[in-house]
């Protein structure tokens, strides 16, 4: 049945994952955003209040993500309805935390459950991009996949969208450092190479096909490895966060397997085998961070959290 309101919860994701560039992503658990659709008797979405963006969020137009969402949703459905849209942003802007594709995500499976025939979860993640494309420019989906979906998961093909959830060991555990630095995703974006050299092409499939193998094997120390290999992005943006180099070499001495950029950055996530051992991590990376004169928020997470959900 369909409902006249619904709520649903998006995580935060990591995208990425080192040499992975938008193929990659997981789920963070403790952190993410809440969206409410209701109903409404007039078509078209709006909406109708933000919590928790200190007011920088567009609440209308072409690059407001969750009315762009909502209104591809209702549009490809021919619904005779709309729907007012609530939005509680928990994760910070512009983080790397995939707080965009969290509004997404929430939106899409939100309005989902207005609908008279609702749509499966490949189709939530293709009306979830769009909210990407609103956002910054391209409508990659390396956040919106897991986000939705949970866990793990490797973007195989990108036209048309193929998405494999991959295993989540799961005794792996996250640190993620948030540093109270500015990095848009479209800035992030922009710096990167339009073509890459012959020689970062092998080096980057051979890393990334690493932390596959790593993942179906449970083998931590290769997915740290793996997760080190990429020699096309992570060069280029390292350059963009103040204090990057410091704070990696700060938590591989405090237990941390492997650290890398999560998504565009600024933030960075560290994978470590015990929970004990991801929070040693995030206090030498808090704490390297603050002796360069940055603050910075650490969120301790398992490695791939539950995708969204309606609550
Ligand atoms: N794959 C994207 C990027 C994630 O790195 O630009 C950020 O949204």
């Amino acid at each position: 049945m369909p409902k006249k309101t619904a709520r649903a919860f998006a995580p935060a994701t990591v995208a990425n994952v080192g040499p992975g560039f938008d193929v990659f992503g997981f789920a963070l658990a403790g952190a993410g955003d809440t969206v409410e659709a209701r109903r409404a008797e007039r078509p078209g979405a709006r909406l109708v209040r933000v919590e928790g963006d200190g007011g920088h969020l567009p609440r209308s137009g072409p690059h407001c993500v969750v009315t762009v969402v909502a209104q591809a949703m209702l549009r490809a459905a021919r619904a005779r309805f709309g729907a007012e849209l609530y939005l509680t942003k928990g994760l910070p802007l512009g983080s790397g935390l995939g707080s965009s594709a969290a509004s997404a995500a929430a939106t899409a499976m939100a309005v989902n459950a207005l609908l008279t025939r609702p749509y499966g979860k490949m189709d939530l993640v293709g009306f979830a991009r769009l909210g990407e494309k609103a956002a910054c420019g391209t409508p990659h989906a390396d956040n919106v996949a897991p986000a939705i979906s949970g866990g793990f998961t490797l973007l195989t093909f990108q036209e048309p969208l193929e998405i494999m959830p991959l295993p989540s060991p799961p005794r792996w555990w996250v640190a993620i450092a948030h540093p109270h630095l500015e990095l848009p995703t479209r800035q992030a974006r922009a710096a990167l190479r339009r073509s890459v050299p012959r020689c970062s092409l092998t080096a980057n499939v051979g890393a990334a096909s690493g932390l596959v193998a790593a993942l179906y094997t449970g083998n931590l120390k290769l997915f740290g490895r793996a997760l080190m290999g990429d020699t096309v992005v992570e060069p280029v943006r390292a350059k963009l966060i103040r204090g990057y180099a410091a704070v990696k070499a700060a938590a591989l001495a405090n237990g941390a397997a492997g650290l890398s950029i999560s998504g565009a950055g600024p933030s960075v996530f560290a994978v470590a085998g015990t929970r004990a051992a991801a929070e040693r991590t995030g206090r030498a990376m808090r704490q390297t961070w603050r002796s360069q004169g940055v603050d910075a928020d650490i969120l301790i997470s398992r490695f791939g959290a539950p995708g969204t959900q309606l609550i």
